[in-house]
């Protein structure tokens, strides 16, 4: 055994993150991650954004639904802000570094790592996990993979893969001990502002999310201003009045959401959204909530549909960020081969 190694971080800054197209993009995916994704573009650092299509078969896609789902995902992101030529934009499966390392990865994390992980119990709760994939148990380690490829520093997403990020560090770490070197950055999760956990519009304590059946439960950003508009008036809410700090709504999780959405959406944070309404009923909060999000939202959700008139552009837009994130990926996974003792002789 190796002695322990030293990580200091000496690496470039660079920010990777991913979103999987299987289903449309809702305002969870928005404020946690895309929102995020452009402010990190605009201050000039460098960016790999990826549509991971190979997370998304963990569990069954229709093949026609997934790839119109990638490209429409694409579209949401340029609509949003990401912008091609600054950003390098892709879908996973079209670079093959992604896979390749994953699977180095499989045999460097360990069953008990994936096993406690909560997203994997969730999706297997009181359902025969024996009948659930291989690959919906290891998807972390393709995660990490994503992530290492590039040696990403700097990881955006929303709260929930906070602990699919600390694998990627254990996976990190364990690779650079096992093999004595400095190899990969021990990654660090950007998880900041009030849009990092958008909850159900219909359950203040349920995450928002795309795989959940009520159509209600979410803002999908290919819904037009009348329905974002209907949604968000019609959102769950309790029949107190705004509190004037904070504190008052800690028992209140859906006034809570609505007041983080607001804060996100506003560029504000959420005591100055609750000095600004202090004592207001819902029945003036909510149609301001709603007429904000549909300013902010109808832009891109006019944009998305324009762009997903011309699909081959999408796929001619798609290919190019593979090229360019090959260039990032190939030579790393390759001195990754070297590293484990792997013959490459039709590389010389
Ligand atoms: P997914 O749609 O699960 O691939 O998630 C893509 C990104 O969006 C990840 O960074 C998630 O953390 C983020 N995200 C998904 N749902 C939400 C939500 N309800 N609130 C905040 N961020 C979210
Ligand atoms: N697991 C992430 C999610 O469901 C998506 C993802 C895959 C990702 N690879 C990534 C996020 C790499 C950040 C970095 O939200």
């Amino acid at each position: 055994m190796s002695e322990p190694v030293q990580t200091p971080q000496t690496f470039p800054t660079r920010i990777f993150s991913g979103i999987q197209p299987s289903g449309g993009l809702t305002l969870g995916n928005y404020l946690g991650a895309l929102k995020r994704f452009v402010q990190k573009q605009d201050e000039g650092i460098e960016t790999v954004y990826c549509l991971v299509d190979m997370h998304a078969i963990t569990v069954w896609q229709d093949p026609a639904r997934l790839r119109q789902q990638t490209r429409e995902a694409a579209a949401g992101f340029i609509a949003a802000g990401i912008d091609p030529a600054r950003s390098i934009l892709f879908n996973q499966s079209q670079v093959t570094a992604h896979a390749e390392l994953a699977w180095i990865f499989n045999c460097v994390a360990r069953m008990g790592w994936m096993g406690r992980m909560t997203q994997w119990k969730d999706k297997t709760a009181g359902k025969n996990a024996e009948a659930a994939s291989l690959g919906l148990f290891a998807y972390p380690a393709l995660m990490a993979a994503d992530i290492l490829a590039y040696k990403a520093t700097h990881v955006p997403v929303g709260e929930d893969q906070k602990q699919h990020l600390e694998l990627t560090r254990d996976i990190a770490i364990k690779f650079n001990n096992d093999y004595g070197v400095n190899f990969f950055p021990i990654t660090e999760p950007v998880i900041e502002g009030a849009g990092t956990r958008v909850m159900s519009l219909r359950d203040g304590t349920k995450k928002m999310s795309k795989s959940d059946p009520s159509d209600q439960s979410r803002i999908n950003l290919t819904d037009d201003a009348d329905t974002i508009s209907k949604k968000f008036r019609k959102a769950k809410t309790d029949s107190e009045p705004l509190p004037s700090d904070l504190d008052g709504l800690k028992d209140r999780p859906d006034a809570r959401n609505l007041v983080n959405v607001y804060a996100a959406l506003a560029d504000m944070t959420p005591e100055a959204v609750i000095a600004d309404y202090a004592g207001a009923q819902f029945g003036t909060f909510k149609p301001a909530l709603a007429d904000l999000a549909v300013a902010k939202l109808s832009p891109i959700t006019t944009k998305m549909s324009h762009l997903m008139q011309d699909p081959a552009e999408i796929d001619r837009i798609l290919g190019e960020g593979a090229d360019r994130a090959n260039a990032i990926a190939r030579p790393i996974v390759d001195e990754v081969y070297d590293i484990i003792g792997m013959i490459r002789s039709r590389h010389v």
